[in-house]
């Protein structure tokens, strides 16, 4: 019996082709190895948004050159979005690598492996799902669905729209036939994957398909029988219309969080990023969300140190997340990428100046992060349980409606939703216990 072993980079998009390889790998009869070196075949899902993202897989690109040697009849396979951004390339910089191919070719995993020849081959065309394949999910009762894939914006930033492709979208049917089947193996939560789900469906009626958008596929979802939370991501502030807006108020299992990524808060920023946004429009959707669910968390996405950017720029960021009040927020350094617009634009921001912007940025949204979270100390929480609390494990781990981590005491199981009464609140995690008046009652 042949093992594998999958080292995972990057997004959610990643965590879910590794499933999907990790799947057909079984269905072929291999096993999954606890770490490399039991490993048969050593594969790597690899992601190129970041270069601290390129030099992280290139260590364990190192350790995996060592184990080949050790043990020359090991597979090593390189999959992901920094495979397709060097395709060829790769066996040229790293002649020990023997299979490699883009996120669009995932779904021939099986087919590479038990080709005749396996030496220094590339798979980089854009084609199939991996939607389409089995999956070996990683928890029983939470699912990912890839909507979409690829991107049809063009930020000026991105590495995505080359590692990814254009954007095709799932038909309605075959992704309301799938989140029925993970409903019936026990998944209640799922989370909609694309790079901008809310632009889904717009290519299908090209492709001969039925026509479907954003917020009807979530209403289908949403009468699955079983499906209790439903979360999606990422959507682009551009196509965040009011029918998606108005399903978070009217559709039970939408959870009450918007991951709205926003970039910067200067409109002239915005334009150089082409992003096809202002800073007004954007609020003027944050303002649409507060009307119509005024509990909604808000997440977001900010790059500081983008080329160009002013302290006058970085100011109007900070203004604008002072003004929205985010309930958390993924910061990121500018970091050149190959290949992308911005990289060859001639005012790049000094790398002192990017760190000094970031923690001053990263200040502003713990503050507001913190002071949002009050809002929930003595209100009583659906809490879907995760597992064992990872500071303290005599507690529990597990996530409200508002994408919130809540740490509590309780006797509840993995899989399970709770009542939890919310005692504190930190920027980042809510503490609590098991509200005893919720468990008496049922
Ligand atoms: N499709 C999603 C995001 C994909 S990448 C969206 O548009 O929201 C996730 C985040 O990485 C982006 O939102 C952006 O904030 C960040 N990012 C992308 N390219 C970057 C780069 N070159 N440097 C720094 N951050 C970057
Ligand atoms: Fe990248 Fe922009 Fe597409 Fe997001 S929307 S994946 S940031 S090009
Ligand atoms: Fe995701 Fe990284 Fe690719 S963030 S889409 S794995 S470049």
């Amino acid at each position: 019996m042949k093992r594998y072993h999958v080292t995972t980079f990057g997004c959610q998009m990643n965590e879910h082709d590794s499933e999907r390889m990790k799947g057909m790998l079984e269905s072929i009869g291999y096993r999954e190895a606890p770490d490399p070196d039991s490993a048969d075949l050593i594969l790597f899902n690899t992601c190129s948004i970041r270069e601290a993202a390129d030099s992280r897989f290139m260590a364990h690109l190192g350790h995996a050159k060592r184990r080949k040697r050790e043990r020359p009849g090991v597979v090593i396979g390189v999959g992901g979005c920094w495979a397709q951004s060097v395709k060829e390339e790769v066996f040229r910089r790293f002649p020990f690598v023997d299979v490699a191919f883009g996120p669009g070719q995932v779904h021939k995993l099986a087919e590479f492996l038990t080709s005749d020849s396996l030496t220094a081959q590339g798979y980089f065309e854009f084609e199939g799902f991996t939607g389409e394949l089995p999956q070996k999910r990683a928890r029983d009762f939470q699912g990912w669905v890839q909507i979409s894939v690829g991107c049809n914006m063009v930020c000026s930033y991105c590495i995505v729209p080359s590692t990814r492709g254009r954007e095709v979208s799932r038909a309605a049917e075959d992704l309301v036939a799938e989140v029925e089947r993970m409903a019936s193996e026990g998944v209640t939560e799922v989370t909609l994957l694309g790079q901008n789900v809310n632009a889904y469906g717009r290519d299908l009626g090209k492709r001969g398909l039925p026509a479907a958008n954003f917020a009807d596929l979530l209403a289908r979802v949403d009468a699955i029988d079983g499906i209790e939370r439903i979360r999606y991501t990422s959507p682009h502030p551009q196509d965040m219309k009011e029918d998606v807006v108005r399903a978070h108020a009217e559709l039970g299992a939408l959870c009450e969080h918007i991951h709205l990524p926003l970039q910067s808060g200067s409109s002239r920023l915005l334009k150089a990023m082409r992003r096809t946004y202002t800073r007004e429009r954007y609020l003027d959707r944050v303002a649409l969300i507060r009307e119509h669910v005024p509990d909604c968390a808000i997440t977001t996405d900010i790059i500081v140190g983008f080329p160009g950017e002013t302290e006058e720029d970085f100011a109007q960021t900070l203004s604008l997340a002072e003004e929205v009040g985010y309930d958390g927020a993924f910061t990121f350094v500018y970091s050149p990428r190959r290949e992308t617009e911005a990289a060859t634009f001639p005012d790049q921001v000094a790398h002192d100046v990017k760190v000094e912007r970031m923690e001053r940025l990263v200040e502003v949204i713990q503050r507001g992060a913190r002071q949002r979270a009050q809002r929930f100390v003595g209100r009583t929480l659906d809490v879907l349980v995760e597992g064992p609390s990872r500071k303290d494990p005599t507690r529990l781990r597990g996530r409200s409606r508002h994408n919130k981590v809540v740490n509590f005491t309780g006797l509840a199981q993995a899989g399970e939703f709770v009542q939890v009464d919310v005692t504190s609140a930190t920027s980042q995690t809510l503490a609590g216990e098991e509200s005893l008046v919720a468990r008496a009652t049922g």
